[in-house]
């Protein structure tokens, strides 16, 4: 007889005894992998931060875990000799508090515990280390532990990052089966460059699963119940949670104290490094993200974030506003020892717009703006919805709390303000949230108190049933090894990817000056329109002496001249554009009236930006439908890069237009998989489509540029291609990289019924000179190529290309 396994025999009692023996080896396992002895070694443990949050957050660690299977030492270190050392952080420890709901007498008895387990020493050299680890090590042996692991808070300036973490890596390791965890503060770099090289620095010392950085931020209960509320109401924001239903989401953190103090920091970070770079940007991801099944799993919440930032649209000057209160140069001056004629320029206030291009955000503006010396102190996250409610009662009828006419809104407070605590508030006419009881509870506003406008009886609204510290969260999450509260290498080196350019664009801007507190007033509010951000009102002169700038906008008319016997236009920058995007709307509107279509040809580059966005905003007349768009030039890079020309005007003006997909196109410079090859043909390709659509390929109007070397479109000095002859389209090779690039050729060009060259900034004063002087030498010059042989040449100038 063949005798059958009992898998087969009793397939049902077989899995029942499986799962028994699984979960019972689960339970060991965990069991295991919870005892043993666990080293804390605060680095830096004298210091403000550690004064302040870091002994109490390890405290409360120590009350969270005692009696749990775990023993503990804790390590206060600094380079202080030991003596005073000792006295330092005796003084730091003396303030440590238990909860409120703790008996006095066990409260005594566990700090008296914690302060027996907590011993200074000093750590200055590398055999310092191996002491220590040798120190943590022979008390294993004399009380018989087992090592669950050793954590390092580095709670030091960065740039004494690298050698603590060599002696740490060489000789503080625990042993086999014992992990290693160590955390680190921020600034971590001071752009995407020095991020990296500090990421590659620490990477080779650590592994990643090793290594903790701490925003704080994540750490505050309203910051970290986003994704879990996102999560259990699911069913109430799955509809709601998009670009359909939400009008805008403000990311707002105001500070009343200034830099004072901290100068010496602050100086080379400024508020956009310093707030929005990191705990800003980590709120906007937890809110805009993809939510992922599981919102408990580090893995999963850390990719979502990563694929957040991928659809992040770059940011640009016009994103940003940046103030300055008035004080802070004179500190600056103080605290830096700088002479009386130094002005800073590091931003104490910014505002920023950041727009999430993806399908569900497509449209919706974040805001972001923190600030040092401002009216209040008050950090949160407000989600505004959009309300498409119409009540044909009078207002006096509404249903106080629920009508749909009433404001939508969700609001994460992350703390201080009117409310005083951290709160997750949700507009009574939206939905009533679910919450998890056991840690948040429904919260009963005082009388007469009011947020954004409304009474707090408006909400749904809950606080923590107790508060708690962002750094005693976090400690513990470092303890019980939860990643997703913390920031990887991927995602701070996404982070920085974003914010760098935006920086490197505004180093040398001068940020607006304000009184500070509530003197400030209304000069720091905003406006968005489009992609800009801007101040709603006008820099009042008397707060901002700009020596040297005698001349203001409202000096100038806009001037009708000539240049080159050809008409000139020349304003402000901001007129200037205004009057292109007007006359290139008249030319469309004649061109679509007399012959159905408009065929327009437009550059690529910076100076084109502003008038796309102009464009894109400003002109709701214009016959987008009949418009046929054509690039003047491109570079030989995929269409997707950011660098392509494509890309600029897909970003600045096609999203945000309605133009049939089919009057759009783009140069073919990416055609079987290789970028401008001759054999591919692309130019005689976008020759033939041109000669196809335009009539005698002559376009309504061609926007051109004009390059410091006198190129236009992408036909250089010294590069005979696409200067004369037959070709409509020529590839041809620019000094500057990308080096190869397909254009339009200059005899193309001059069959156009109107080209209108655009130069703006001083940059461009002394080609605008030379080029005024010269003849016909395209050879040399290029621009001076372009003169249509039947239609009309504008050159738009702004005042500092024009007069310097
Ligand atoms: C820190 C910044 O990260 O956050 C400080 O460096 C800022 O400039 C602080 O004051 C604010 O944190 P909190 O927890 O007081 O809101």
């Amino acid at each position: 007889m063949v005798v059958q396994p009992l898998s087969n025999r009793c397939p049902g009692l077989w899995k029942m005894l499986t799962v028994a023996v699984c979960v019972a080896l689960v339970g060991c396992l965990q069991a295991q992998e919870l005892r043993g002895h666990v080293s804390i070694i605060l680095l830096g443990a004298t210091g403000d931060l550690a004064k302040k949050y870091l002994w109490q957050g390890l405290f409360q660690l120590y009350l969270d875990e005692v009696g749990k299977d775990h023993s503990f030492s804790f390590h206060g270190a600094a380079l202080t000799a030991p003596e005073r050392g000792r006295e330092l952080m005796a003084k730091a420890l003396e303030s440590l508090s238990c909860p409120g709901d703790m008996a006095p007498s066990h409260c005594a008895e566990l700090k008296d515990q914690f302060l027996r387990l907590s011993q200074y020493r000093q750590l200055k050299t590398a055999e310092d280390y191996r002491t220590l680890s040798k120190d943590i090590e022979a008390q294993l042996r004399q009380e018989d532990l087992r090592e669950a692991g050793r954590i390092f808070y580095f709670s030091v300036p960065p740039f004494a990052y690298a050698d603590i973490a060599r002696s740490i890596n060489s000789s503080c390791r625990p042993g086999p089966g014992a992990w290693l965890r160590v955390v680190f503060e921020k600034p971590f770099g001071h752009d995407h460059l020095s991020a990296q090289q500090l990421a590659t620095e620490l990477g080779s010392f650590f592994q990643e699963e090793e290594m903790y950085r701490v925003d704080h931020y994540l750490g505050k209960q309203a910051v970290a119940q986003i994704l879990p509320f996102r999560d259990q109401n699911r069913r109430a924001l799955d509809g709601l949670w998009n670009r359909h239903h939400v009008e805008r989401v403000e990311i707002i953190m105001k500070e009343t104290v200034d830099a004072e103090g901290r100068i010496s920091f602050y100086e080379e970070y400024g508020v956009i490094r310093d707030i929005l770079q990191n705990h800003l940007t980590e709120i906007l991801t937890l809110v805009a993200m993809e939510l992922p099944l599981n919102v408990s799993s580090s893995a999963a919440v850390l990719q979502h974030k990563l694929q957040t930032f991928r659809s992040l649209r770059g940011l640009h000057k016009g994103s940003a506003v940046m103030g300055q209160y008035q004080a802070y140069s004179s500190q600056a001056r103080r605290e830096l020892q700088k002479p009386e004629g130094f002005y800073s320029l590091t931003p104490t206030f910014a505002g920023v717009l950041v727009h999430v291009d993806n399908l569900r955000w497509e449209g919706v503006p974040f805001t972001l703006v923190s600030g040092k010396a401002l009216d209040e102190r008050v950090g949160y996250v407000r989600v505004l919805f959009k309300n498409q409610a119409f009540c044909v009662q009078h207002e006096r009828h509404w249903a106080p709390e629920q009508s749909p006419c009433l404001p939508r809104q969700i609001i994460f407070h992350i703390g201080h303000g009117e409310l005083g605590h951290p709160a997750v508030l949700v507009s009574r006419n939206l939905f009533r949230p679910s919450l998890p009881a056991h840690s948040w509870t429904e919260v009963q506003g005082r009388p007469g108190l009011q947020v954004f406008g409304r009474p707090l009886s408006d909400f749904y609204a809950y606080s923590p049933v107790r508060e708690r510290d962002a750094y005693s969260i976090l400690l513990s999450h470092i303890f019980h090894g939860r990643k997703e509260s913390f920031i990887t290498t991927e995602n701070l080196l996404a982070s920085w990817i974003f914010w760098t350019p935006l920086l490197d664009s505004l180093a040398h801007e001068v940020p607006r000056l304000y009184p500070g507190g509530a003197d400030t007033g209304s000069l720091l509010d905003l406006e968005f329109n489009g992609g800009h951000l801007s101040f709603s009102q006008h820099q009042p002169e008397q707060l901002f002496p700009r020596p040297g700038l005698a001349l203001k906008p409202s000096d100038f008319q806009v001037l009708g001249a000539r240049y080159r016997e050809s008409p000139l236009v020349s304003a402000w920058p901001e007129e200037l554009i205004s009057r292109l995007a007007s006359d290139i709307e008249a030319t469309a509107l004649q061109a679509v009236r007399r012959f159905g279509k408009f065929h327009l040809a437009l550059s690529g580059g910076s100076s084109p930006i502003a008038l796309f966005q102009q464009l894109a905003t400003g002109h709701y007349g214009f016959p987008w439908a009949h418009t046929h768009l054509w690039l003047v030039d491109e570079r030989c890079v995929p269409l997707s890069d950011p660098d392509s020309n494509f890309q600029g005007l897909q970003a600045h003006l096609l999203q945000h237009v309605r133009v049939p997909y089919y009057n759009i196109h783009p140069m073919p410079v990416h055609l079987r998989q290789r970028l401008c090859a001759e054999e591919d043909q692309g130019a005689q390709t976008y020759a033939r489509e041109i000669s196809a659509l335009v009539a005698n390929s002559s376009f309504d109007l061609v926007l051109l540029g004009m390059g410091t070397d006198g190129h236009t479109a992408s036909l250089f000095p010294q590069s005979p291609a696409g200067l004369d002859g037959e070709q409509l389209v020529v590839l041809t090779h620019s000094p500057l990289r990308p080096h190869q690039r397909m254009s339009l050729s200059l005899p193309l060009i001059n069959r156009a019924k109107k080209v209108a060259v655009l130069v703006m900034g001083r940059t461009k004063r002394e080609i605008t000179m030379l080029v005024s002087r010269v003849g016909h030498e395209p050879k040399k010059w290029p621009i001076s190529g372009v003169l249509p042989s039947s239609g009309q040449l504008v050159w738009y100038m702004d005042y500092e290309a024009f007069l310097g």
